[in-house]
């Protein structure tokens, strides 16, 4: 099992998650954090951290959101590890809780 960052992460990514992550397991992207699955070991701390309710364990996920299992899986090959806390992105209070945003995911 794995956690899962899911779409309403993008345009907002808050990256309070990353704190509490005991095995760095966040990879940062320009406008979305992914978890990778192999390095998860389903503590739960960074589901009840992010402002976006975007986290979700694998076996949980919002009804449309199963294509970001994937995407976790191959961004966090793609992308560098994140640690620290950052600034949120501009406007991420008026992206939260957007629908559609998967289309506006940057590589
Ligand atoms: Fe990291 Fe735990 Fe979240 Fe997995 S569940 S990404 S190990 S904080
Ligand atoms: Fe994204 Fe939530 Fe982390 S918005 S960066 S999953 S705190």
């Amino acid at each position: 099992m794995t956690f899962v960052v899911t779409e309403n992460c993008i345009k907002c990514k808050f990256t309070d998650c990353v704190d509490v992550c005991p095995v760095d397991c966040f990879h940062e992207g320009p406008n979305f954090l992914v978890i990778d699955p192999d390095e998860c070991i389903d503590c739960t701390l960074c589901e009840p951290e992010c402002p976006a309710n975007a986290i979700f364990a694998e076996d949980e996920l919002p009804e449309g959101q199963d294509v970001f299992i994937a995407l976790n899986a191959e961004l966090a090959k793609l992308w560098p590890v994140i640690t620290d806390v950052q600034s949120a992105l501009p406007d991420a209070d008026e992206w939260n809780g957007k629908e559609g945003k998967l289309n506006l995911l940057e590589r």
